[in-house]
């Protein structure tokens, strides 16, 4: 049984990414530093796959913690690396911070990571690095824009750096998952999204309203040159992109890489406006959103969509579930979540 370090994995997408893994046979052990997330997700794991995965509550910025820990699990076959902070704003306000958490972090691992026979790396990159695309859908090959926000240059800075790092490390093979928009819940509905305080993220904060957390969602600005005139995004199943890290992960493991650094976009390759995701949102959970039209948000992108090509073809993944999936799936998250 090969076993895989998930960082983060405690997370909303790692604990997913977790759950494919050992559905997979993998054995897996967690780094998290609980920042983000709360060890009970173990459990919640436990209770879907009926195995308890391995933790370690480490932060990786002590590097010579994360020294420690490679030197106690020299038989890894494999790294995806979730652990990051994500927030745009607050990335805004504290740079520093995020590039201590996210390039500092990754650094240290790769430093480990060079001193093996063999590595396999799974890197959490985003959409973001593309910025306002020229041609949609966006292809891997659409040029890098200058970042929005310091957060969206850790992922560009962080591509950057294992690239360099692959150039010269023979035995180092890395592929960098470029994620659209992340949405939905595990049908156990025994993990999801639980975002810290106001949600800054759409579906998140459609769900909290629905449930009366907030009192109206704003739809920022409804005069983009799209059909609606809102911003257009491709929102994929959390299950879907977290099958997409497993599937990367046996393709290093197998040496199917046709390079030592790929990167792969995980997205559905359908766009969708803000309103039709409401609109989504009111069929799955049979209930009316309040909503009104704002103004514009600052650093939004007009659209933003994914020409999954490659990923289909070279990587040999598929999303196969709908927005609606994705809908009705936060939304019955969202009821458990507050039922408590
Ligand atoms: C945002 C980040 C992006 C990050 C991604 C991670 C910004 C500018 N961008 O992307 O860097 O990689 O999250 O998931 O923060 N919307 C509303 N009302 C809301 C919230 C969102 O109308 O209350 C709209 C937005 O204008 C956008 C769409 O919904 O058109 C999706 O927004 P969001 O979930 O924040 O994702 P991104 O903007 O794609």
């Amino acid at each position: 049984m090969a076993k895989i370090l998930v960082t983060g994995g405690l997370g909303f997408i790692g604990s997913h990414t977790v759950v494919e893994l050992q559905n997979k046979g993998f054995e897996v052990v967690i780094i998290d530093d609980l920042s983000n997330s709360s060890e009970d997700i173990l459990d919640r794991i436990d209770a879907i796959t009926g195995i308890m995965p391995i933790f370690e509550k480490l932060d990786l910025k002590d590097k010579t913690k994360v020294q420690g820990f490679f030197k106690a699990h020299q038989d890894l076959q494999g790294v995806i690396h979730f652990a990051a902070s994500k927030a745009v704003g607050e990335s805004v306000e504290k740079p520093l911070l995020y590039y201590e958490n996210n390039i500092n972090t990754l650094v240290y691992v790769l430093q480990e990571l060079q001193q093996l026979k063999t590595a396999n790396f799974i890197f959490s990159s985003s959409c973001t690095v593309y910025g306002q695309a020229d041609e949609l859908p966006i292809t891997e090959n659409a040029p890098i824009k200058k970042a929005e926000s310091p957060y969206g240059n850790t992922k560009q800075i962080g591509e950057e750096i294992i690239q360099d790092t692959c150039y010269i490390t023979e035995n180092l093979n890395a592929i960098a998952l470029r994620y659209f928009n992340p949405i939905g819940a595990h049908e156990s509905v025994k993990i999801g999204e639980l975002p810290l305080g106001v949600p800054q993220n759409l579906v998140p904060f459609i769900t909290q309203t629905a449930i009366g957390i907030r009192e109206q969602l704003s739809v920022f600005g409804d005069d983009y040159p799209t059909s609606d005139g809102t911003c257009i995004r491709d929102y994929i199943h959390v299950v879907d992109l977290a099958k997409a890290h497993v599937i990367a992960l046996q393709r290093l493991i197998e040496g199917k890489n046709t390079s030592n650094y790929e990167t792969f976009n995980v997205g559905t390759g359908t766009g969708s406006t803000v309103l039709e995701v409401i609109k989504s949102f009111e069929k799955m959970s049979g209930q009316k959103l309040n909503y009104k039209i704002t103004d514009r948000r600052a650093g939004d992108v007009i659209s933003a969509y994914a020409n999954t090509s490659k990923a289909n073809n070279e990587l040999g993944w598929k999303a196969e579930l709908t927005l609606d999936d994705g809908m009705a799936s936060a939304w019955k998250w969202e009821q458990e979540v507050r039922s408590k």
